[in-house]
């Protein structure tokens, strides 16, 4: 309701502002790392319930992502769980302890461990009601609307208007159920609710000088070109190395580049995707250190060591991605450059240190900024809790940069991406069969 004075309400600046057009990006200054920045401000608790009790949560060795942790800093003394919500029962129960020993104790102390959401919903008490969920579970369990993997439509019917943040990317299901994603993407948009995806290298400073380069200039790209090169035998989850359970490693891994990709070029005429693979059983595709036993998966599950693809974007611009399971230790090795009139701005090292190299028109030389101190994964908690929270009149205060329908997009560009290899190995294939017929007659 507009307020007696004729002031707009939170919920009413918020669906205006998302009526009108889609602010892209952030000024880099405004994305400020977490011990620069002070918890929300406000008296009242913020209830929140998190789905998942595994690594994007809580933290793990293998990268710097930890969501509990960053929202602990964010929402300050604010900040309740009120439901952690976890098949693995144990594993919640084990991550809670730890925070109840820590000094965070007072966001965990009350925290009920769910088997699912359901148990949640049933049991709530009023003062329970969240704001908001944030939601970490293997994309194999969600993104759809089949029951048991519906969880986004299910927060949405039994909790309408609570924001939700969902992790990337938005499923791993048969490509069939893509569009359940489009439906879930409409459910959120036709009821106005807060949500925001996990792509959070579209947060990082580097990025978004990227974008105010390109708005400042008023360029048009003409070329997105990515490279993804992983570590691989620091990879150890078996699934991860299974097709049919991670659906393979653009979708579960180079969608952060596809996603980063489709940040700078826009839209993708999926018909034009083309891609190739180099498959586990060519020569070129043996590798010497996988960390799992391969031979435990079968054979047509076996995840491809190189795929590499191009597109056209609905502009025009050409885009192409190459994903590589390739390298060993531990550091990954991932480039984006993107190309406009006189203009080349290269990426590098998103992960570790973000140098951003930059060459003008009239210049052969590329200028080099570094990004110290960055946290995107901060950024895009910070920025999705100050749009829930609505604390500015400011509209260049908080802005999410992934909406789920964008998502959704990013996660169609990485099955097109998928199918087209695939399209090409079967055809290879029948193609040497067919030569080689041919020599056993001519013998
Ligand atoms: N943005 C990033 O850089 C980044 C990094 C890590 C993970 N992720 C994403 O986060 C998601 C989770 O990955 P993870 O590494 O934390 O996995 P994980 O296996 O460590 O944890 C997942 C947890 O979810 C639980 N779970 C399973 N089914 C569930 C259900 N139906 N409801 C609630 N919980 C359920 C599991 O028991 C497990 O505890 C994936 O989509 C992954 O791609 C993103």
């Amino acid at each position: 309701m507009t307020s007696p004075t004729g002031e707009k309400t939170a919920a009413e600046r918020r669906a205006s502002r998302r009526g009108s057009e889609r602010r892209p990006s952030i000024d880099p200054w405004r994305l400020v790392p977490m011990d620069k920045s002070e918890h929300i401000g406000g008296e009242d608790i913020f209830n929140i319930v998190f789905v998942g009790a595994g690594n994007i949560m809580f933290g793990s060795p293998e990268g710097p992502w930890n969501h509990s942790f960053r929202l602990e800093h964010k929402l300050g003394p604010r900040m309740k769980v009120v439901a952690l919500i976890d098949p693995a029962v144990d594993r919640a129960k084990e991550t809670l302890k730890k925070k109840c020993n820590s000094f965070v104790v007072s966001a965990y102390k009350d925290t009920r461990v769910c088997k699912t959401l359901d148990e949640f919903r049933e049991t709530m008490t009023a003062k329970e009601t969240p704001k908001a969920f944030i939601v970490g579970s293997p994309p194999m369990f969600r993104g759809t609307l089949k029951s048991g993997r519906d969880v986004e439509a299910q927060i949405l019917k039994h909790f309408p208007g609570v924001a939700l943040f969902i992790e990337k990317p938005v499923a791993t299901g048969p490509v069939e159920e893509i569009k359940e994603g489009y439906e879930i993407a409409k459910m959120i948009s036709d009821s106005n609710t807060v949500c925001s995806v996990g792509y959070m290298l579209r947060y990082l400073k580097a990025t978004q000088q990227m974008k105010k380069i390109i708005e400042d200039n008023n360029l048009t790209v003409m070329a997105t070109i990515a490279r993804y090169a992983n570590a691989y035998d620091s990879i150890l989850k078996p699934d991860w190395w299974d097709k049919a359970k991670s659906a393979g490693p653009v979708i579960e891994q180079g969608t952060h580049f596809c996603d980063l990709s489709r940040y700078f070029g826009g839209d993708v005429d999926m018909s034009t995707v083309m891609a190739h693979s180099l498959e586990w059983h060519e020569n070129a595709g043996r590798l010497s250190k996988i960390p799992i036993d391969e031979n435990t998966i079968p054979p047509e599950n076996r995840i491809p060591r190189v795929t590499s693809a191009t597109w056209k974007y609905e502009s025009g611009a050409v885009g192409s991605f190459t994903h590589l399971t390739a390298l060993q230790g531990y550091n990954y090795s991932c480039e984006l450059e993107v190309y406009a009139d006189g203009y080349c701005l290269r990426l590098v090292d998103p992960y570790q240190s973000p140098i951003l190299y930059v060459r003008k028109p009239g210049d052969d030389h590329e200028a080099v900024h570094r990004f110290a101190d960055d946290d995107p994964f901060f950024s895009e908690v910070s920025h999705w809790i100050d749009v829930i929270e609505d604390i500015e009149e400011d509209p260049d205060s908080a802005t999410i940069l992934s909406s789920y329908e964008d998502a959704v997009k990013s996660y169609e560009l990485t099955w097109a991406i998928r199918l087209a290899s695939e399209r090409s190995a079967k055809a290879k294939a029948a193609a040497s069969a067919g030569a080689a017929m041919k020599e056993v007659g001519a013998a």
